[in-house]
């Protein structure tokens, strides 16, 4: 049914696994596109209690979005590429009526690491990496990173991570609050699916006013993400980032100039 995903629905999990595995499942449009409509069907299915979002393979979770659709994107195509990603995909598992958890199984950068920031919480094998390292290409998370990350992880070390691009341990993303627990890779979906079970055990009105009351306690603000969207657009106008994607695809450290 999907190009770019595997889907597998047992005890009413829907498990959603992103499947371009020689690509670090980095995130083409139509992995978004399919996304967005996996997401339809969690929130129209009622066979579907909840569900999981992870990555094919031992290697990456979600390496970002592809950066090779990035080289033609302008001022303008960056900004709509940010604002349909937000639309089809991120905004909508945040705000699901029913459980999502990013089982985390490798590399989470950039859009990957935004992906599972924006479900409501998650776990993470041994192996897996977090990170945001979007300045390395001279641009800025946007899909919510620089609105997601302060909220599960603070102010200084949100600033510290954006800024530098490091990549975090799973063990360090669990002292900071980013996942909830870090397992063995082989039990990773096992105990993902123990800990959906027991939330499918609740009833199904109240996990859902559970989530929309939390998210807004603590949800990414309309304007930091609307404002995320024009400032990643605005990056894509730029000089360095020419240089900064243009260097990643040569395989490369890039030289920023600051225009
Ligand atoms: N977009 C497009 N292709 C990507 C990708 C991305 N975000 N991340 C990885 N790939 C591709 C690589 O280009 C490579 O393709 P190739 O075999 O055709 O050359 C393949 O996936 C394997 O990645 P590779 O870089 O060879 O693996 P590695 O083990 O040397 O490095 C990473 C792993 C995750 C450190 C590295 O791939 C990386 O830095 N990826 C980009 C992360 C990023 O900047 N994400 C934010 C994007 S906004």
């Amino acid at each position: 049914m999907y190009q770019t995903l595997k889907t597998e629905l047992s005890e009413g999990i829907y498990t959603i696994t992103v499947n371009r595995p020689d690509k670090l499942n980095a995130l083409n449009k139509d992995v978004i596109n399919e996304l967005g409509q996996a997401l339809d069907e969690v929130y129209n299915n009622a066979e579907i209690r909840s569900a999981i979002i992870t990555g094919e393979g031992a290697k990456a979770f979600v390496a970002g979005a592809d950066i090779t659709e990035f080289t033609d994107l302008d001022a303008q195509g960056g900004a709509a590429l940010a604002q349909a990603g937000q639309d089809k995909v991120f905004s909508k598992i945040e705000q699901a009526p029913k459980p999502i958890i990013a089982a985390v199984n490798g590399f989470a950068l950039g859009g990957g690491c935004e992906l599972a920031m924006a479900c409501h919480f998650r776990t993470a094998s041994e192996t897996a990496r977090f990170g945001q390292p979007e300045v390395n290409l001279g641009l800025i998370p946007g899909y919510g990173g620089t609105q997601r990350l302060v909220q599960l992880i603070g102010k200084g070390k949100a600033m510290e991570l954006l800024m530098t691009a490091d990549m975090i341990k799973a063990d360090e993303a669990k002292a900071l609050g980013l996942v909830n627990y870090v397992f063995g890779a082989e039990e990773l979906l096992p105990k993902t699916r123990e800990l959906l079970l027991k939330i499918q055990a609740k009833a199904p009105l109240a996990v859902s006013k559970i989530i929309a009351l939390v998210n807004e306690a603590a949800t990414a603000s309309d304007t930091g993400l609307s404002n995320e969207i024009k400032a990643f657009g605005e990056c894509f106008g730029t000089e360095d980032k020419k240089e900064g994607t243009a260097a990643f695809l040569e395989k490369r450290a890039a030289v920023f100039s600051g225009k």
